[in-house]
């Protein structure tokens, strides 16, 4: 199975397979039940995580397959000094498959490499300010569902684009789409790093404009990607401090924005979207969740190459 360290490890035609797939067990959970039977997912989660943790285990579970794995690193023997490179050698005799959240950028890559002799895909679950590709299949399926299409939109992304992992990774993505425009809205302390700007420089048909103020771009945008500031990345409390509270969408902003306008939120939330905006029908966090599940099984048996019972690609039917 190929390893997924970043949306660059699979071709534009897989990402599609991977949603129309995720669309087809959407729909049919109960032929899928077997999918990957007798198979084992190890989920080794050395930073926090609800929903991704909790969607690759509950993936491979409706798949018929079974999980183990840690969630947080002072119960594995990473607290005894143990290497990222050690734990994935260790654990790829006893997976099948492993998805991997860590606290440093590039450990993905380092656990790729470990695991590559054993024939295990690792699949980045989210490695410091760096990626998060589950997120962005995710994110991907909400805008599929909500527009019928990923590209002819505007997009504003909005919030800690430095350390907003799911920011870099969905830019990139929809870059390879093509003809999106971004809106980067964010302080100036937490603007979106040069690397993704460069993709996005690279791609003739895509564009951005970098900006401070929302609620002057708002009824512009199709989609408005909210983030969390990311505490857990800053080195200065005082920073965190007096920057999380810069953007918070209420009711009151959400007025300026188009009816068709979805929001997207990759969660957890602190404050940055207020409460009274989950029941917009514009509120699309928590169908975002749910694709999350959906994607992971997609992925999970794809990279497994265990076919899915009664899929046919790219059968129109399904969507
Ligand atoms: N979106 C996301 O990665 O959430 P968790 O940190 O809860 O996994």
């Amino acid at each position: 199975g190929r390893s997924v360290v970043s949306l660059d490890d699979l071709t534009v035609t897989e990402i599609r397979e991977l949603l129309d797939k995720a669309a087809y067990i959407a729909t049919h959970q109960r032929q899928v039940a077997h999918t990957c039977d007798g198979r084992v997912l190890a989920a080794l989660f050395y930073e926090p995580s609800t929903r991704t943790r909790l969607s690759f285990e509950t993936a491979m579970l409706r798949l018929g397959g079974k999980t183990i794995g840690f969630a947080g690193a002072q119960l594995a023997s990473v607290s005894k000094g143990e290497s990222i490179a050690d734990t994935i050698k260790t654990t790829a005799n006893y997976a099948d498959i492993i998805a991997l959240r860590h606290p440093k950028e590039g450990a993905a890559l380092i656990a790729k490499e470990a695991a590559a002799s054993y024939g295990v895909p690792v699949i980045n679950a989210g490695d410091g300010g760096h990626m998060h590709p589950t997120q962005t299949l995710a994110d991907l399926a909400t805008i599929q569902s909500r527009f019928g299409r990923l590209d002819q939109l505007t997009i504003g992304l909005c919030g800690d684009l430095t350390f907003g992992r799911t920011v870099h990774s969905l830019i990139e993505t929809l870059c390879r789409f093509g003809n999106v425009h971004f809106v980067l809205i964010s302080p100036e302390e937490l603007v979106t790093p040069r690397y993704v700007l460069d993709r996005i420089e690279a791609t003739p048909s895509c564009s951005y404009v970098e900006v401070r103020d929302l609620t002057q771009v708002i009824g512009d945008l199709d989609v408005l990607y909210m983030t969390r500031v990311q505490k857990e990345r800053f080195f200065n409390e005082d920073d965190y401090l007096r920057l999380r509270d810069t953007y918070i969408l209420d009711e009151q902003k959400l007025a300026q924005a188009k009816t068709s306008m979805a929001v997207l939120h990759p969660l957890p939330r602190v404050n940055e979207i207020a409460v009274e905006v989950d029941d917009d029908p514009r509120a699309a966090y928590f169908e975002q969740v749910r694709n999350g599940m959906l994607m992971r099984m997609a992925l999970e048996s794809s990279v497994l190459g265990d076919e899915l019972p009664g899929y046919v690609p790219a059968n129109k039917e399904y969507k």
